[in-house]
Order: structure tokens, then sequence, then C-alpha cells
């Protein structure tokens, strides 16, 4: 049998678990024509939802048509053109009537077409003279969608990187032609919450409570443990209760991770799984990411590392600048505390979970944080 823990993008809705309520509520949104933004922490599970939504408009809803676009690695506005034509083109086949006005309405932009070697998909060199060809051109993209008279959901993925874009106005020209569409509904998704709030939740910017909100927590324990027990008693093994409880603690239910550790112990191929076989998963885990971790002492300062040490040893910190904590670990001041946090969270390297109650730091990596625990 196959490994049914899946650890890349979304497969089925067999190997994918719970978020129903979200679904549902993702669903009738879509159905009313409501755009959404969805923010969480990375790695909770955002992109595989966003597909198993659209997993399910194709069985259900099958009028509507749907589009995915990845903006993560877009510089500027080009590049966004670039991604948002190719992820159409992939969404309406070639040889249906909206793949084929869409193949030559794009072409009228005078791309360079060419096609993967791997995956077949369409990619596309775009050239523009002036700024405003670009917009016009962007501008069309959303009127020609738009006019062919079918709704259409387009979801855009980690949607905070057009802040990062030299061109000033995105904000204000997305929202202007986003507002212009009768048939396009969209999905904003991200996993940096200041600046999507800022996007969304600031009423001085464009997109200022355009959408509701989706918000991801994680995956309950009574879900995930049923789930975890599902999956392995399909191919006939056991898994105990004590076993289940350790891989959620450990893996902080962080969905990549939970998937991770599963997908090693199920590698693994042992029948009867006890505390004792996944304890021995989570150190091949960590040995196996040692050469990346022995990476980051590279990359860092002496202060730095020993911060991220202190961190990950704590689990996680609510008071960074908290005596108990600067003298526990000799880290010297609170500014430095603070200097240390920021640059650290700056290199991806701790995560900063902003609440109601306060403001908690821990190591991003869970996998990295176990292995720091131990030094
Ligand atoms: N509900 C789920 N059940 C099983 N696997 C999931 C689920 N949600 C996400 N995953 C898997 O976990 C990993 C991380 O999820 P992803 O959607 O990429 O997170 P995000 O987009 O929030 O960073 C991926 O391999 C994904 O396929
Ligand atoms: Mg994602």
């Amino acid at each position: 049998m196959e490994n049914p823990f899946v650890i890349k993008a979304y497969e089925s809705k067999e190997l994918f678990c719970d978020r129903e309520e979200e679904l549902q509520l993702m669903l009738r949104n879509c159905l009313n024509q409501t755009d959404m933004t969805m923010v969480s922490q990375r790695r909770l599970g955002k992109t595989g939802l966003i597909l198993r939504l659209f997993d399910e408009l194709k069985d259900t809803h099958r009028e509507i048509q749907t589009i995915y676009l990845d903006i993560f690695s877009s510089r500027n506005l080009d590049d966004f053109i670039k991604l948002f034509s190719e992820a159409a083109l992939r969404s309406f086949q070639p040889k249906t009537p909206i793949g084929e006005r869409l193949l030559s309405y794009i072409k009228s932009f005078r791309p360079i077409v060419s096609y993967d070697s791997l995956t077949a998909q369409p990619q596309l060199q775009l050239a523009y003279h002036t700024v405003h060809e670009k917009e016009y051109t962007l501008r069309g993209l959303f009127d020609f969608l738009d006019g062919q008279n079918t709704p259409i959901i387009v979801a855009i993925d980690e949607f905070q990187q057009i802040r990062e874009y030299p061109e000033q106005n995105m904000e204000a020209l997305l929202r202007t032609y986003i507002q212009q569409c009768r048939n396009l509904n969209f999905i904003f998704s991200g996993s940096k919450k200041h600046i999507m709030t800022d996007i969304f939740a600031n009423e001085r910017k464009p997109f200022y409570s355009s959408t509701a909100f989706v918000s991801l927590g994680k995956i309950s324990v009574e879900s995930y443990s049923a789930f975890i027990r599902k999956l392995f008693g399909q191919d006939d093994r056991s898994i105990t209760d004590e076993a289940i409880q350790f891989i959620l603690e450990w893996t902080q239910r962080v969905t990549y991770f939970t998937q991770q550790l599963c997908h090693v112990i199920f590698a693994n191929g042992i029948t009867t799984i006890d505390l004792a076989v996944v304890k021995s998963a989570c150190d091949q885990i960590l040995k196996l990411g040692e050469t990346v971790y022995l990476q980051y002492r590279q990359m860092l300062t002496e202060k730095q590392w020993n911060y991220l040490i202190a961190v990950a040893k704590e689990g996680s910190v609510r008071q960074i600048t908290a005596a108990d904590f600067l003298k526990r670990h000799q880290i010297g001041g609170a500014s430095a505390s603070r200097k240390l946090a920021e640059s650290l969270s700056q290199k991806g390297l701790l995560n900063v979970e902003v609440s109601l109650d306060g403001i908690d730091y821990s190591v991003d990596d869970v996998f990295f944080s176990h292995w720091l625990e131990r030094l």
C-alpha cells in the first residue's frame, strides 16, 4: 500500500483530515459570491484546504470553475500577470470553448509560449513597453474571465507577497478590478498575519472590510487521532493511544510536521506501532535534519544561536523580556532580547504568534526545535 500520509500537495479527500467546518463555510461563501481571506501560520494547511475546496466544488458544483495561483515567487506586477495567465491556462483545458478563447486572448499579448518538458504545463514570457500596457493587460485578463459568463473562484495564495512589489498601487489596482467583476470571486490566502491584517483590516487600505475572514487553527486532537488510527488500520496495522498522543504532542499538531512524522512511521513498515516505535522515528527525523540544522548555525552569530536554543528549551516564550528568562539563559538585557527575537523572526527561524493574551515566541520548525532542545 502506498504511504497514505501525504507530505506534498493535496491528493484526495480520503487522505485529508477533517477541516469540515472550514470547508462548509468556504463552500457557502463561494455559493454566496463572498470573497474570502484565509490566514494562518505556515504549514497548517491553507493550500491543502483550498485544493480540498476546489475538489469538492468539482464534485458538487460542476458549473463553478476554479483557478489557483501561488504568488510566493513573484517579485513584481509582470510576474503576477504571468502567474495569473499561466494559472488560468491550466484551469481551462485547450480543447474547451473557454480554453480556446483564453489561449487566443493571451496570444494577443504576443507572449512566447512554451511548455514545461516535465509537466507539459504552459509557460509564458511576456514583454511590455509601458506601465500602462501592463495595467491594461491585467485589467484585460479580469475582464476576459469575467466575460465568460461562468462563475469562477480565483485563489491567490501567499497574497501578502504583493507588498514586496515595487509598484505602489497594486492593492488599489487589484481592488478596483475585483470590485468590477460579477462572475469572479476571490480567496486571498497568506501566512504573514500582520501583513494580511494590514491589507484586509486596516481602514485606510483599499481592501478594508471587503472580504470574509476564514481563520485556520490546528486540527483537533479527536479528529487527528481518529484519522491517524484509520489510515494505519486500513493497512492492517495497529497503533496505541499512547503512541498517537505522543505524535500529536511532539509535532504540536502543526499539520505539516504531524504528516511528516506519520509518513516516516508508515514508511518504516512496522505493523504494531507503540511509543518506542514512534520515538525511534522521531530520532530518525532529527538525525536526517542535522546537516541543515548545522548550516543554520553557520548563518547565525553565537548570540543568535544561543537564543534559539533558549527558546527551544522553553518550548514557547511569552515574556521575552522577563527577568527569569533572561537570567536563566544568560541573554543580557531586555533590549538585547528584543533585538535577537526580531532578527531571528526576520530570518523565519522564530515563529511569532500574536493572540489576545499576548505574544508567543517559538522556534518555527518544530523538528529543529526538538533538536535544539537536546543540546
Ligand atoms: N487536513 C489535512 N490532512 C492531511 N494533510 C494535510 C491537511 N492539510 C494540509 N496537509 C498537508 O500538510 C502539509 C502542509 O500543508 P499546506 O497546505 O502546504 O500548509 P500551508 O499552505 O498553510 O503552509 C502539506 O503536505 C499538505 O498536503
Ligand atoms: Mg501554502
